[in-house]
Protein backbone atom coordinates (compact mmCIF):
# COMPACT_ATOMS: atom_id res chain seq x y z
CA UNK A 1 0.00 0.00 0.00
CA UNK A 2 1.37 3.58 -0.32
CA UNK A 3 0.88 6.19 1.57
CA UNK A 4 -1.70 7.50 -0.41
CA UNK A 5 -4.10 4.86 -0.25
CA UNK A 6 -3.11 4.69 3.62
CA UNK A 7 -4.05 8.30 4.43
CA UNK A 8 -6.97 8.31 1.83
CA UNK A 9 -8.45 5.27 3.94
CA UNK A 10 -8.09 6.78 7.25
CA UNK A 11 -9.34 10.18 6.03
CA UNK A 12 -12.86 8.03 4.68
CA UNK A 13 -12.52 6.34 8.35
CA UNK A 14 -12.88 9.37 10.10
CA UNK A 15 -15.45 11.29 8.20
CA UNK A 16 -17.24 8.12 8.21
CA UNK A 17 -17.12 8.10 12.26
CA UNK A 18 -18.00 12.23 12.20
CA UNK A 19 -20.93 11.80 9.85
CA UNK A 20 -22.44 8.77 12.26
CA UNK A 21 -21.97 11.18 15.57
CA UNK A 22 -23.39 14.45 13.69
CA UNK A 23 -26.81 12.81 11.91
CA UNK A 24 -28.80 14.02 14.64
CA UNK A 25 -29.32 17.97 13.86
CA UNK A 26 -29.10 20.52 16.56
CA UNK A 27 -30.84 23.24 17.19
CA UNK A 28 -30.49 25.88 15.89
CA UNK A 29 -30.29 24.88 12.77
CA UNK A 30 -28.63 27.68 11.52
CA UNK A 31 -25.36 26.93 14.53
CA UNK A 32 -25.81 22.95 12.76
CA UNK A 33 -25.01 24.38 9.29
CA UNK A 34 -22.42 26.52 10.36
CA UNK A 35 -20.55 23.36 12.12
CA UNK A 36 -20.84 20.92 9.19
CA UNK A 37 -20.02 23.35 6.80
CA UNK A 38 -16.13 23.86 8.39
CA UNK A 39 -16.24 20.03 9.43
CA UNK A 40 -17.33 18.58 6.18
CA UNK A 41 -15.53 20.87 3.96
CA UNK A 42 -12.75 18.12 3.43
CA UNK A 43 -8.75 18.94 5.15
CA UNK A 44 -6.43 16.61 5.20
CA UNK A 45 -7.94 14.96 9.13
CA UNK A 46 -3.69 15.08 9.77
CA UNK A 47 -4.06 14.73 13.72
CA UNK A 48 -6.58 11.56 13.56
CA UNK A 49 -4.74 10.00 10.93
CA UNK A 50 -1.54 10.85 13.25
CA UNK A 51 -3.21 9.58 16.55
CA UNK A 52 -4.23 6.54 14.81
CA UNK A 53 -0.86 5.94 13.64
CA UNK A 54 0.58 6.27 16.47
CA UNK A 55 -2.06 3.63 18.25
CA UNK A 56 -1.49 1.24 15.53
CA UNK A 57 1.89 1.29 16.18
CA UNK A 58 1.50 0.22 19.17
CA UNK A 59 -0.55 -2.51 18.45
CA UNK A 60 -3.98 -1.42 18.78
CA UNK A 61 -6.77 -0.82 15.97
CA UNK A 62 -7.69 2.49 14.95
CA UNK A 63 -11.04 1.51 14.73
CA UNK A 64 -11.20 1.43 18.90
CA UNK A 65 -10.09 5.21 19.57
CA UNK A 66 -12.35 6.56 16.64
CA UNK A 67 -14.27 8.98 19.21
CA UNK A 68 -10.55 10.17 20.28
CA UNK A 69 -9.31 10.75 16.83
CA UNK A 70 -12.38 12.48 15.77
CA UNK A 71 -12.56 14.86 18.44
CA UNK A 72 -9.02 16.08 17.61
CA UNK A 73 -10.34 16.86 14.54
CA UNK A 74 -12.92 19.32 15.78
CA UNK A 75 -10.52 20.77 18.11
CA UNK A 76 -8.46 21.76 14.72
CA UNK A 77 -11.75 22.36 12.89
CA UNK A 78 -12.51 24.90 15.55
CA UNK A 79 -9.31 26.94 15.37
CA UNK A 80 -9.39 27.14 11.73
CA UNK A 81 -12.99 28.85 12.26
CA UNK A 82 -11.48 31.59 14.95
CA UNK A 83 -8.32 31.64 13.16
CA UNK A 84 -9.89 32.84 9.90
CA UNK A 85 -12.09 35.30 12.13
CA UNK A 86 -11.28 39.55 10.99
CA UNK A 87 -10.47 40.06 14.56
CA UNK A 88 -7.50 37.46 13.80
CA UNK A 89 -5.86 36.49 10.32
CA UNK A 90 -9.19 37.98 8.73
CA UNK A 91 -9.35 35.49 5.88
CA UNK A 92 -11.66 34.57 3.18
CA UNK A 93 -10.85 30.97 2.02
CA UNK A 94 -10.38 27.58 3.70
CA UNK A 95 -10.53 24.58 2.86
CA UNK A 96 -11.10 26.12 -0.41
CA UNK A 97 -14.39 27.41 0.42
CA UNK A 98 -15.44 30.73 1.67
CA UNK A 99 -14.70 30.78 5.45
CA UNK A 100 -17.40 30.18 7.77
CA UNK A 101 -17.39 33.79 8.69
CA UNK A 102 -18.51 35.09 5.58
CA UNK A 103 -21.26 32.24 5.28
CA UNK A 104 -22.88 32.79 8.24
CA UNK A 105 -21.57 35.92 10.14
CA UNK A 106 -18.93 36.87 12.94
CA UNK A 107 -21.39 35.74 15.63
CA UNK A 108 -22.01 32.23 14.52
CA UNK A 109 -18.71 31.56 13.14
CA UNK A 110 -17.56 32.53 16.74
CA UNK A 111 -20.76 30.33 18.03
CA UNK A 112 -19.75 26.98 15.72
CA UNK A 113 -15.89 27.34 17.15
CA UNK A 114 -17.04 27.05 20.52
CA UNK A 115 -19.74 24.45 19.61
CA UNK A 116 -17.04 22.48 18.19
CA UNK A 117 -14.13 22.75 20.99
CA UNK A 118 -16.92 21.85 23.52
CA UNK A 119 -18.55 19.37 21.37
CA UNK A 120 -14.94 17.59 21.59
CA UNK A 121 -14.58 17.08 25.03
CA UNK A 122 -17.57 15.20 24.90
CA UNK A 123 -16.89 13.17 21.89
CA UNK A 124 -13.48 12.10 23.27
CA UNK A 125 -14.96 10.65 26.64
CA UNK A 126 -16.94 7.94 24.48
CA UNK A 127 -14.92 5.10 26.29
CA UNK A 128 -16.21 1.97 25.51
CA UNK A 129 -13.04 0.27 23.90
CA UNK A 130 -10.46 2.52 26.22
CA UNK A 131 -9.48 2.18 30.01
CA UNK A 132 -10.55 4.99 31.88
CA UNK A 133 -7.58 5.62 33.17
CA UNK A 134 -5.64 6.10 30.07
CA UNK A 135 -8.68 8.05 28.85
CA UNK A 136 -7.95 10.68 32.17
CA UNK A 137 -4.26 10.83 30.99
CA UNK A 138 -5.20 11.47 27.31
CA UNK A 139 -7.88 14.07 28.27
CA UNK A 140 -5.25 15.98 30.49
CA UNK A 141 -3.34 15.85 27.36
CA UNK A 142 -5.26 17.44 25.14
CA UNK A 143 -6.76 19.94 27.18
CA UNK A 144 -2.94 21.40 28.01
CA UNK A 145 -1.97 21.20 24.27
CA UNK A 146 -5.47 22.69 22.97
CA UNK A 147 -5.58 25.50 25.78
CA UNK A 148 -3.58 27.81 27.46
CA UNK A 149 0.19 25.46 27.50
CA UNK A 150 -0.01 25.50 23.59
CA UNK A 151 -2.43 26.39 21.09
CA UNK A 152 -4.30 28.92 22.76
CA UNK A 153 -1.04 30.68 23.87
CA UNK A 154 0.60 30.25 20.76
CA UNK A 155 -2.47 32.24 19.04
CA UNK A 156 -2.02 34.67 21.50
CA UNK A 157 1.25 35.28 20.58
CA UNK A 158 1.29 35.03 16.87
CA UNK A 159 -1.34 38.09 17.32
CA UNK A 160 0.53 40.37 19.23
CA UNK A 161 4.08 39.59 17.04
CA UNK A 162 2.18 40.98 13.68
CA UNK A 163 4.44 43.88 12.55
CA UNK A 164 6.96 43.04 15.29
CA UNK A 165 10.91 41.90 13.47
CA UNK A 166 11.01 38.20 13.78
CA UNK A 167 12.98 36.96 16.86
CA UNK A 168 14.16 33.23 16.78
CA UNK A 169 12.63 32.70 20.89
CA UNK A 170 9.21 34.30 20.00
CA UNK A 171 8.84 32.56 16.16
CA UNK A 172 9.81 29.20 18.30
CA UNK A 173 7.19 29.90 21.18
CA UNK A 174 4.66 30.40 18.68
CA UNK A 175 4.97 27.47 16.40
CA UNK A 176 5.95 25.11 18.82
CA UNK A 177 2.49 26.33 20.59
CA UNK A 178 -0.32 27.20 18.10
CA UNK A 179 0.44 23.87 15.81
CA UNK A 180 2.92 21.74 17.31
CA UNK A 181 1.57 21.11 20.70
CA UNK A 182 -1.80 19.71 19.24
CA UNK A 183 0.11 17.56 16.34
CA UNK A 184 2.49 16.32 19.38
CA UNK A 185 -0.78 15.95 21.47
CA UNK A 186 -2.21 13.70 18.98
CA UNK A 187 1.03 11.06 18.77
CA UNK A 188 0.67 11.08 22.54
CA UNK A 189 -2.75 10.54 22.81
CA UNK A 190 -2.47 7.26 20.29
CA UNK A 191 0.07 6.20 22.65
CA UNK A 192 -1.43 6.78 25.98
CA UNK A 193 -4.59 4.64 25.02
CA UNK A 194 -2.50 1.90 23.80
CA UNK A 195 -1.19 2.15 27.42
CA UNK A 196 2.18 2.01 25.58
CA UNK A 197 5.41 1.83 28.00
CA UNK A 198 7.48 5.64 29.04
CA UNK A 199 10.02 4.64 26.32
CA UNK A 200 7.57 4.82 23.45
CA UNK A 201 5.79 7.34 24.59
CA UNK A 202 8.98 9.66 24.79
CA UNK A 203 9.67 8.42 21.33
CA UNK A 204 6.07 9.51 20.18
CA UNK A 205 6.25 12.72 22.30
CA UNK A 206 9.72 13.34 19.99
CA UNK A 207 7.95 12.41 16.84
CA UNK A 208 5.31 14.43 17.45
CA UNK A 209 7.55 17.61 18.39
CA UNK A 210 10.21 17.22 15.34
CA UNK A 211 6.69 16.76 12.59
CA UNK A 212 4.35 19.66 14.33
CA UNK A 213 7.19 22.09 14.33
CA UNK A 214 7.88 21.18 10.46
CA UNK A 215 4.14 21.02 10.02
CA UNK A 216 4.39 24.80 10.99
CA UNK A 217 7.57 25.44 8.59
CA UNK A 218 5.77 24.38 6.32
CA UNK A 219 2.41 26.21 6.16
CA UNK A 220 4.86 29.26 6.30
CA UNK A 221 6.56 28.03 3.26
CA UNK A 222 3.59 27.33 1.19
CA UNK A 223 2.02 30.78 2.00
CA UNK A 224 4.63 32.32 -0.21
CA UNK A 225 5.46 29.42 -2.76
CA UNK A 226 1.78 27.98 -3.13
CA UNK A 227 -1.26 28.45 -5.21
CA UNK A 228 -4.47 29.68 -3.95
CA UNK A 229 -5.89 26.83 -5.81
CA UNK A 230 -4.28 24.06 -4.11
CA UNK A 231 -3.86 25.66 -0.57
CA UNK A 232 -7.35 25.74 -0.31
CA UNK A 233 -6.75 29.35 1.35
CA UNK A 234 -5.60 32.56 0.61
CA UNK A 235 -2.03 32.30 -0.59
CA UNK A 236 0.30 35.70 0.68
CA UNK A 237 -1.87 36.14 3.59
CA UNK A 238 0.88 35.98 6.18
CA UNK A 239 2.86 38.60 4.41
CA UNK A 240 0.06 40.69 4.37
CA UNK A 241 -0.53 40.70 8.34
CA UNK A 242 3.09 40.95 8.53
CA UNK A 243 3.15 37.83 10.30
CA UNK A 244 6.10 36.12 12.12
CA UNK A 245 7.15 33.63 10.17
CA UNK A 246 10.20 31.07 9.51
CA UNK A 247 10.35 32.25 5.47
CA UNK A 248 10.27 36.13 7.07
CA UNK A 249 13.16 35.47 9.58
CA UNK A 250 15.33 33.15 7.61
CA UNK A 251 13.95 33.51 3.89
CA UNK A 252 12.97 30.30 2.06
CA UNK A 253 15.94 27.83 1.35
CA UNK A 254 16.77 28.14 5.07
CA UNK A 255 13.27 27.37 6.21
CA UNK A 256 13.12 24.46 4.02
CA UNK A 257 16.33 23.14 5.28
CA UNK A 258 15.08 23.91 8.78
CA UNK A 259 12.11 21.98 7.89
CA UNK A 260 14.26 18.45 6.81
CA UNK A 261 16.04 18.16 9.57
CA UNK A 262 13.02 18.68 11.87
CA UNK A 263 11.72 15.55 9.84
CA UNK A 264 15.14 14.19 10.29
CA UNK A 265 15.02 14.15 14.13
CA UNK A 266 11.42 13.09 13.94
CA UNK A 267 12.37 10.20 12.01
CA UNK A 268 15.37 9.79 14.41
CA UNK A 269 13.31 9.59 17.70
CA UNK A 270 10.97 6.58 16.33
CA UNK A 271 13.87 4.54 14.96
CA UNK A 272 13.86 2.27 18.02
CA UNK A 273 10.03 1.30 16.79
CA UNK A 274 11.24 -0.38 14.14
CA UNK A 275 8.62 -1.68 11.26
CA UNK A 276 6.28 -0.81 13.87
CA UNK A 277 6.50 2.95 12.91
CA UNK A 278 6.31 2.37 9.07
CA UNK A 279 3.54 4.48 8.28
CA UNK A 280 4.62 7.62 11.19
CA UNK A 281 7.84 7.32 8.89
CA UNK A 282 6.44 7.74 5.78
CA UNK A 283 3.78 10.32 7.13
CA UNK A 284 7.37 12.13 8.31
CA UNK A 285 8.91 12.19 4.82
CA UNK A 286 5.68 13.38 2.99
CA UNK A 287 5.55 16.36 5.07
CA UNK A 288 8.14 18.53 3.67
CA UNK A 289 7.04 17.31 0.05
CA UNK A 290 2.94 18.09 0.69
CA UNK A 291 1.63 20.68 -1.78
CA UNK A 292 -1.25 21.86 0.57
C1 LIG B 1 -3.82 24.44 8.87
O1 LIG B 1 -3.83 23.08 9.18
C2 LIG B 1 -3.52 25.22 10.09
C3 LIG B 1 -2.21 24.95 10.67
C4 LIG B 1 -2.07 24.56 11.88
C5 LIG B 1 -1.03 25.15 9.88
P1 LIG B 1 -3.99 21.94 8.07
O2 LIG B 1 -3.04 22.23 6.94
O3 LIG B 1 -3.87 20.63 8.73
O4 LIG B 1 -5.47 22.19 7.54
P2 LIG B 1 -6.53 21.17 6.94
O5 LIG B 1 -7.15 20.47 8.10
O6 LIG B 1 -5.84 20.22 6.01
O7 LIG B 1 -7.53 22.06 6.23
C1 LIG C 1 -2.87 28.67 12.45
O1 LIG C 1 -1.72 29.10 11.85
C2 LIG C 1 -2.66 27.72 13.51
C3 LIG C 1 -3.93 27.41 14.18
C4 LIG C 1 -3.93 27.05 15.39
C5 LIG C 1 -5.22 27.51 13.48
P1 LIG C 1 -1.98 29.83 10.49
O2 LIG C 1 -2.75 31.09 10.69
O3 LIG C 1 -0.69 29.94 9.77
O4 LIG C 1 -2.90 28.78 9.72
P2 LIG C 1 -3.48 29.00 8.26
O5 LIG C 1 -2.30 29.26 7.36
O6 LIG C 1 -4.42 30.16 8.33
O7 LIG C 1 -4.13 27.69 7.93
MG1 LIG D 1 -3.15 32.40 12.23
MG1 LIG E 1 -4.40 31.81 9.44
MG1 LIG F 1 -0.40 29.64 7.71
Amino acid sequence: MDLKVYLDDKKRIVEGFLSEYFKTPIQPSVLDDAMKYSIFAGGKRLRPVLCIAAYEACGGNGQDILPQAGALELIHTYSLIHDDLPAMDDDDLRRGKPTNHKVYGEAIAILAGDGLLTEAFHMFSHSSRVSVVALLAAIKELSSAAGLYGMVAGQAMDIISEGKVAQIDTLEFIHHNKTAALIRAALMIGGILAETDEQTLEALRRYGQGVGLAFQVVDDILDVTGTTEELGKPKGSDDSKHKMTYPALYGIERSRSIAADLVAAALDAIQPLGDKAFWLKEIANYLTKRTN
